[in-house]
């Protein structure tokens, strides 16, 4: 590894002798603030949206910074924001609730120095431990950041430094050091010279600060350099000239501290994050055919003994048992998928239920709170939306069922189509259990089809059916002797 100079094993001073605040890795750190830069537009993503609400693998990038910093239970959480600043707030809230956040704007982009600056009201005279975070690093893991405020609490630093060592530093700020490995500052891509472009050793952009002497070197720094920007990168050297301790923590895992700037690098991590949850969940007992084309989110939860096949996306809060079969093209989102359920190619399945041991697809729909049975089925081109069908109910072709109640052991014929849209409100069809329902019925809802009756196919349905009863034609009439 090329570093600034000197010896890789002097990179931190021994720490003092009476240091008894080691943290625990997983203890609250008493006095932990949190501030997530995230006002940039992001302007090398070449996107009308902010960079920090761009997605990795389903999730906008500040979701994943924030669920890092949640683990090390702060006190407070400031997310600066500038560039749709309502939107990334909105994002947040609704994802976490309100009672964490403190939204600090900050108008005009001068740089990171200036965003920090913008909390300078809420901190400065707090005792303080600041962890900057930033809004585009989002794989940032819990035991990393543990070890640099460990770090930073036994060292008792005014700043603790979290750099990797890439084979490629490009476009990162460097780690200058002198030839005994001491700390001197970090240097700007931009503004380094030749020698300085060779340093492999980089910053990522997560520091810990003592929050007083934070704000106190942010006072002093200028916007003299390449860009013409407020460089938070500025502060350590100035801690160091007024003879303050600045500790550098190398990370590890360069994957968990790479930077999203591009669509190139959102791609790249995509990649590695993926690679990383499949892993995950293979080693937990799930098969994954083509890992390379399985797309799995952060915060899905899977059993041991589900096979999933290339081109499959479980996203958001989803939760699938085990022994289920997920066939290729199929997509769930935010839904619970019980155990030994078969999901046929071409699926799309969100904001649902599905009990144990049901069959679906190929190409079912299942939406807005639709609910399937233990044993229940649904085949090709049928939707649920807002449907609860019983157990052992089956609607295997062609079907839309909305707002809907079907009963246990019900079937629907093929082509039936709940009428539920008046042109004004959404209306409900309750179909009993045991009932059969014949082809290509229309169900004009309100409508209730009692237990146990059918309708004969091509059936308009216009008014209650009672229980047992056969209802036949067009408005559909009761059979008498049914
Ligand atoms: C920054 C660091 C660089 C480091 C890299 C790691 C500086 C000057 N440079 O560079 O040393 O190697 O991160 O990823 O800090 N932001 C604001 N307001 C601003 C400017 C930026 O909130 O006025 C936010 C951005 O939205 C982003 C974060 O700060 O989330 C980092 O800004 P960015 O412009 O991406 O900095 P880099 O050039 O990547
Ligand atoms: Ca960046």
């Amino acid at each position: 590894m090329l570093i600034s100079e000197g010896l890789a094993e002097a990179l931190l001073p021994t720490p003092p002798a009476d240091a008894d605040n080691m943290m625990d890795a997983n203890k609250k750190s008493p006095g932990l603030k949190v501030v997530i830069l995230a006002a940039g537009l992001g302007t090398r993503m070449k996107s009308d949206r902010a960079k920090v609400l761009h997605e990795l693998a389903g999730k906008p990038l500040i979701a994943h910074v924030i669920d890092g910093a949640i683990k090390l239970s702060p006190e407070k959480i400031f997310v600066v924001v500038g560039h749709q600043g309502d939107v990334v707030r909105e994002a947040c809230i609704k994802r976490f609730g309100a009672d964490l956040f403190e939204f600090v704007p900050q108008h005009e982009q001068l740089g990171t120095g200036h965003a920090v600056n913008c909390v300078r009201e809420h901190l400065e005279n707090d005792d303080a431990t600041v962890l900057v975070l930033s809004g585009d690093v989002p794989m940032i893991g819990q035991e990393t950041l543990s070890s640099l405020l460990s770090t930073h609490d036994s060292y008792r630093s005014a700043c603790t430094i979290l750099s990797v060592v890439l084979p490629d530093p490009s476009g990162y700020g460097r780690i200058v050091r002198d030839y005994d490995a001491g700390f001197v500052g970090i240097v700007e891509q931009k503004d380094a010279d030749e020698k300085q472009l060779q340093i492999e050793e980089i910053n990522t952009g997560i520091y810990c600060f003592d929050s007083k002497k934070l704000f106190g070197s942010l006072a002093r720094i200028g916007n003299s350099n390449a860009q013409g920007e407020y460089y938070l990168t500025d502060v350590p050297a100035i801690m160091v000239s007024d003879g303050d301790k600045v500790a550098v923590n190398i990370c590890s895992d360069p994957a968990e501290v790479e930077g999203v700037n591009d669509r190139n690098q959102l791609a790249a991590l995509e990649r590695k994050l993926r690679e990383k949850v499949n892993s995950f969940h293979m080693n937990a007992g799930v098969t994954i055919i083509d890992p390379a084309n399985t797309y799995i989110g952060t915060d899905a939860v899977i059993g041991r003994d589900t096979i999933l096949h290339p081109n499959v996306f479980i996203e958001g809060d989803s939760n699938i048992g085990t022994g289920c079969v997920i066939r290729s093209g199929s997509r769930i989102k935010d839904s619970v998928v019980g155990s030994g359920v078969e999901v046929l190619d071409g699926c799309v399945i969100t904001d649902s239920n599905i009990g144990d041991n049901c069959r679906l697809g190929p190409m079912a729909h299942l939406r807005n709170g639709a609910r399937m049975g233990d044993g229940s089925k649904v085949g090709n081109f049928v939707e649920l939306k807002n449907t609860v069908l019983g157990k052992g109910a089956k609607a295997s072709h062609l079907t839309y069922l909305g707002d809907a109640e079907v009963g246990d052991n019900a079937n629907i014929g093929a082509g039936t189509v709940t009428c539920n849209y008046d042109g004004v409100k959404k209306n409900k069809t309750v179909i009993g259990r045991d009932v059969r329902i014949g082809s290509d019925t229309m169900l004009i809802a309100p409508v209730t089809i009692g237990d146990g009756a059918v309708t004969g196919a091509g059936s308009v349905v216009t008014s209650d059916v009672p229980a047992g009863a056969l209802v036949y034609g067009v408005p559909a009439r009761i059979k008498e002797d049914s």
